[in-house]
């Protein structure tokens, strides 16, 4: 059972195909028009998957060595994300199972994000199984009792993890996204240097407002070249600071529920920082841990397709009403 599948909800035009649930083809492209801008600009991105999306989906199909006649259903992330983006993908998709006489599946984003943890056979989590979805644009715990059975636990209330280490980097003068700059800077600075405002937020919820601004005041009190020579203990501080929040409230919901398989997923789960330390937390704790490979942290249409899989196979298909959206 062939799955083709396809993910444009930001800046990145994603394709896939996977075989009875193991990926065989995957295919990205990557704008590079946003760069100078500080952010992904919503209607470049779009213009930017319509000029791509053919392209991608030909490479997967063609790096798969199938036929579109091979392909048993199309899935496509129909929210949320960039409304624009989203149209662009959702609609090719129609288009293409409507043409070949396909069924069409409507994957939402952050939940292919947790089942991306089910992407590598032999690194996978048994169910039920927790998930710190931390991206761009969410921060979330996620309980997974089955492919089927996905709920939300906690998130965050303001800004996601992914923003905190992105604006840090802006305040910083580093390019978007910094994320991954952050976490390279940290990787040599002391993580115990400087101090930042952790919130207080009860349960299983997040904040990173108040990080933010807190980093900016130390920041503001700072010359250029004092910057300059501590970024990378300035860089570990925050990030310390992130993953502390991070996994005090992952360990609250392992802790509350009595789970011990746990995960994490999205953009920010890439951050070597993160990973390392919830290997750490786990083994303390007793936790078995995963992480996608990195290449399925950030966007990708692999955890689109795995997730198309087991809608497959209880025939959760969608009807051409279905319509992409901003907001889950
Ligand atoms: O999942 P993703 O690709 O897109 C969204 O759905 O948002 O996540 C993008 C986010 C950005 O905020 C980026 O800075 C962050 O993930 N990110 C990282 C790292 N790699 C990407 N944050 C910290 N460390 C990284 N290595
Ligand atoms: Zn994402």
């Amino acid at each position: 059972m062939h799955i083709l599948a396809i993910e444009t909800s930001c800046d990145d035009t994603c394709a896939a195909v996977s075989k009875n649930g193991e990926i065989v083809s995957e295919t990205i492209h990557s704008q590079s028009m946003h760069d100078g801008f500080g952010g992904v600009v919503p209607e470049i991105a779009s213009r930017g998957h319509i000029e791509k999306i053919s392209w991608t989906v030909n490479k997967a199909l063609s790096d798969a060595n199938l036929a579109i006649d091979r392909i048993d259903a199309v899935a496509c992330t129909m929210m949320p994300g960039l409304i624009g983006s989203l149209i662009v993908g959702g609609h090719f998709a129609k288009g293409l199972s409507q043409s070949i006489g396909r069924p069409l599946i409507a994957v939402n984003h952050v939940e292919a994000h947790v089942l991306s943890n089910l992407i590598d056979r032999d690194k996978r989590p048994s169910f039920p199984f927790l998930c710190l979805t931390v991206s761009g644009g969410h921060t979330q715990i996620w309980l997974a009792e089955s492919p089927y059975r996905l709920s939300v636990l906690g998130e965050t209330i303001d800004d996601a993890a992914g923003e905190a280490f992105d604006k840090t980097a802006k305040l910083l003068g580093l390019n978007y996204p910094g994320g991954p700059l952050i976490d390279r800077y940290a990787s040599t600075g002391d993580p115990d240097k400087f101090r930042f405002a952790e919130p207080s937020v009860p349960g299983l919820d997040f904040s990173f407002s108040g990080l933010k601004t807190s980093v900016l005041y130390f920041l503001e009190k700072q010359s250029k070249e004092f910057i300059a020579g501590n970024i990378n203990d300035i860089c570990a501080s925050v990030q310390k600071t992130i993953i502390d929040i991070l996994l005090k409230k992952l360990t609250k919901a392992a802790k509350d529920l009595g789970i011990t398989n746990v995960c994490i997923a999205g953009g920010v789960s890439a951050n070597k920082g993160l990973r390392s330390e919830l290997i750490k937390t786990g083994s303390k704790l007793g936790w078995k841990t995963f992480y996608p490979a990195l290449n399925h942290c950030t966007d990708n249409a692999a955890m689109v397709a795995i997730a198309g899989h087991y809608k497959f196979l209880v025939n959760d298909f969608a009807s051409l009403d279905n319509v992409p959206k901003a907001r889950a």
